[in-house]
């Protein structure tokens, strides 16, 4: 079950700012060439990173879950002069793809891919301070990569979570599988985390917005 039905993304999507050429080329070329290319986010979420990360100007950014860079791209729109944005993908079958687009970007030079398992490659880089952190990576470690980060976004920084409204199955009682336990957990420690103020946007999957207070 899609949480937008098609006509209402597609008004969405003719009502906010256009797609880059080169994210189009990249969406394209994902759905071409890549496996579950349903993974990259896409014109109007893309155009949400975008649009939260303009607001917040960062100086620093870690992405988890690179995929093939799309949403790294849009996120790198706002950083800030000499900025920079950090993200890691496990999938070391990616990498040249990766790299060839974040080549291909203006943002490139400010953009740092990291190989590996995130939860080791967070600790190479645990003397960061992040202005913004999107997680969006193995679904059943949203909670250990919350808790990590959090010590790491300044206050008034912005943790972005992805995916948590689960195809709809975190509120359908019907749904009780592993996966859906596990981020049906998450979202209940996060509303309840006092040190975070929280909003749910039903947006494509559901995203999470998580300010450090
Ligand atoms: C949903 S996709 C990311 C999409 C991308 N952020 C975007 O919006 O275009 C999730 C990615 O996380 C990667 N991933 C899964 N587990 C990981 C882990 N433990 N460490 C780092 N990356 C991981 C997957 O290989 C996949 O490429």
């Amino acid at each position: 079950m899609e949480i937008l039905p098609d006509l209402l993304q597609q008004y969405l999507e003719t009502h906010c700012e256009p797609e880059p050429d080169l994210l189009k080329s990249i969406n394209r070329e994902t759905y071409v060439k890549v496996l579950k290319p349903h993974m990259l986010s896409g014109h109007y979420q893309g155009r949400l990173l975008s649009f939260l990360s303009k607001l917040m100007q960062p100086k620093c950014i870690l992405e988890i879950g690179t995929y093939t860079g799309y949403a790294t791209l849009c996120l790198a729109e706002g950083l800030a002069e000499g900025g920079e944005i950090h993200t890691i993908e496990v999938n070391r079958e990616m990498e040249e793809m990766i790299r060839k687009n974040f080549a291909a970007s203006r943002y490139g030079k400010s953009i740092f891919p990291h190989f590996g398992d995130a939860q080791q490659i967070m600790l190479q880089l645990s003397d960061k301070i992040y202005d913004i952190a999107f997680v969006d990576a193995d679904k059943k470690n949203n909670l250990t990569y919350f808790e990590r980060v959090i010590g790491q976004v300044k206050t008034g920084g912005l943790i972005i979570v992805d995916n948590v409204l689960w195809k709809g199955k975190v509120y359908n009682s019907d749904a009780n599988d592993a996966d859906t336990r596990l981020i049906r957990e998450f979202n209940d420690v996060v509303s309840a985390d006092a040190r975070v103020e929280k909003l749910v946007l039903p947006v494509r999957d559901g995203i999470m917005l998580i300010r450090k207070k």
